[in-house]
């Protein structure tokens, strides 16, 4: 069978063929991150207004991002150099299970770094590592992270739980529903969606079994692992930013800007 030879042309950063808006998918992602690192880092980095009492009718809304609530000041043993913020004992954890998700990082790698920045179009390099050598080979580490993000989903749902309470007028603690309390309930349920359809989750729940049909257990918890993980990139985008929101709400209604609403 004869064969033709077609000389393969390196046409550069950015050329290529396509004829498609394939550079608008870059530019959201970059934009939609960078918003949220942006505002992660500025809400991390101010050390209150992240729990909303009082100013929310007896309540207990605790901003997620600073869940669990170790400290509200220094610990003896924070270096004296750094400014304190709760948040920053934990924003690391599910930030470092985001940075090192599949999904995140394939976006990440076009819309950050641009290697590649889309399909069949030219490259800033010439080289190709992949992810087995220093550095990237790190991002293995993200099945470990991925039991941090879920002990994370549980807290958050304990979280949910407690702003169902309400401080009454006696000191005592009664039932009650306001805006927050579904804001509250509504987070973890989103990051439980992320968090339970993730690859690594998937693989340990019936991708190490050659064969599931002998177990029917695990098959329908594969299947809806698997169910979850064919939206995974819906679920991590509506997470992030509800996870954004939820501290928008806290914050604002700790700060007297918005009022809670008392549903119930
Ligand atoms: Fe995305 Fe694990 S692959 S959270």
């Amino acid at each position: 069978m004869s064969s033709i030879d077609v000389p393969l042309k390196d046409g550069g950063f950015g050329s290529t063929r396509r004829t498609d808006n394939w550079w608008v998918e870059p530019i959201l992602v970059f934009l939609g991150y960078m918003a949220f690192i942006v505002y992660a880092t500025w809400a991390a980095l101010q050390g209150n207004n992240y729990l909303c009492t009082t100013q929310c009718g007896g309540a207990d809304y605790l901003s997620p991002m600073y869940s669990p609530l170790l400290y509200t000041s220094a610990p003896a043993w924070w270096p004296a150099f750094l400014p304190f913020s709760a948040a920053m004992l934990i924003l690391p954890f599910p930030g470092l299970f985001r940075f090192t998700c599949y999904y995140y990082r394939g976006a990440y790698y076009k819309a950050f770094w641009m290697d590649p920045v889309s399909c069949t179009v030219g490259e800033p390099r010439k080289t190709y590592r992949g992810e087995k050598k220093f550095p990237l080979i790190l991002q293995n580490v993200h099945r470990y992270f991925l039991y941090f993000a879920i002990i994370f989903v549980f807290i958050l749902l304990f979280d949910g739980y407690r702003a169902l309470w309400f401080t009454g007028a006696d000191g005592a603690k009664h039932f009650g529903i306001g805006v927050g309390s579904l804001v509250l309930i509504l987070n973890p349920i989103l990051l439980g969606g992320y968090t339970f359809g993730c690859h690594s989750f998937r693989h340990l729940v019936g991708g190490i079994k050659d064969v599931l049909s002998g177990s029917p257990g695990r098959k329908k918890a594969y299947d809806c692992v698997s169910c979850l993980n064919r939206g995974h990139m819906k679920w991590a985008w509506v997470s992030m930013f509800f996870v954004g929101f939820a501290d928008v709400y806290v914050r604002l209604c700790s700060m007297g800007i918005w009022h809670d609403w008392r549903i119930f």
